[in-house]
């Protein structure tokens, strides 16, 4: 490949899916860990929620979400979404020539890294947890550590109706955690992209001692890593902004509210696209 083609292939944004908002708590994580990068973000709004979904299902709309991306010539591919990372990912990933990563090995990495007693909880989506997924990534990392999973479907609509502070969703809080709490874990892991948005919430639930870890974060860091490895980093913009753009399979107006409330910019222009077509 040529120079001059290298350097077009860094200043090619990031692809960024999932089944609708959640994914922009990864986005937002990406704009503040790597500022000079691109982002083009794709919320699967008309077919959401993944996490009751089966893994055939997933794996045809993450393939047809890749093959929408790929139209918008990223020059690599985050699964934002949990639930699609843990049963898609390895399929999607054999199929293409870019990088992608998804959310929950650097979540696992970094919770199997950081343990002090070997108990580790895991909360996420009911496919997630089923899938076994955290607890296959954290053992490759430590054998010895207990993984402890706990399928919390009501979260997703509470922080969608925005009650991120409500008794209600603290009351939910408690009765889900409470056998993780009795079970002694030292480490929780939110596993499911709308979880890090209820953090003080959950850290009020849990006490000090838990130590929260955001696959969010962790991905963004781990995205950073993977592009640094490969020559993909954007060029330094000296001052000029980057550019996002949003893509959704349906109630655009929506999902832009939402995400003006959640990221550090607004984000303009939603478009709605027919991902079946893809
Ligand atoms: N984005 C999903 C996840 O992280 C949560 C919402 C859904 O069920 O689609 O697993």
């Amino acid at each position: 490949m040529s120079v001059t083609d290298m350097g077009n292939i860094r200043k090619a944004p990031i692809g960024v899916f999932d089944s609708g908002v959640g994914g922009l708590t990864v986005a937002r994580e990406i704009m503040r860990n790597l500022p000079n990068e691109d982002i083009v973000y794709f919320g699967d709004t008309a077919r959401v929620p993944y996490g009751s979904k089966s893994k055939d299902t997933i794996i045809r709309f993450s393939q047809q979400i890749i093959r929408f991306l790929r139209t918008q010539n990223v020059k690599a591919i985050v699964i934002a979404c949990n639930t699609a990372s843990a049963l898609a990912l390895d399929e999607v990933e054999e199929e293409l020539d870019i990088p992608i990563i998804g959310v929950l090995k650097p979540g696992a990495k970094v919770a199997a890294a950081t343990t002090r007693n070997g108990k580790i909880g895991v909360i996420g989506t009911e496919s997630t947890i089923n899938s076994q997924m955290y607890p296959k990534y954290i053992r490759e990392q430590n054998p010895e550590v207990a993984v402890y999973g706990k399928a919390c479907p009501l979260f997703v609509p509470l922080v969608e109706e925005g009650w991120l502070k409500d008794p209600v969703t603290e009351e939910v809080a408690r009765r889900y955690l409470e056998n993780l709490l009795k079970d002694g874990i030292d480490s929780l892991i939110l596993g499911c992209t709308h979880y890090p948005l209820l953090r003080s919430l959950i850290r009020g639930v849990v006490g000090e001692t838990v130590n929260l870890v955001n696959p969010a974060y962790e991905t963004a860091r781990e995205l950073g890593e993977l592009l640094r490895e490969e020559g993909l980093e954007h060029p330094e913009r000296n001052g000029q902004k980057a550019c996002h753009q949003f893509y959704v399979s349906d109630a655009a107006e929506k999902f832009r509210n939402f995400a003006n409330s959640i990221l550090p910019c607004d984000i303009g222009e939603t478009q709605k696209i027919h991902i079946e077509d893809y």
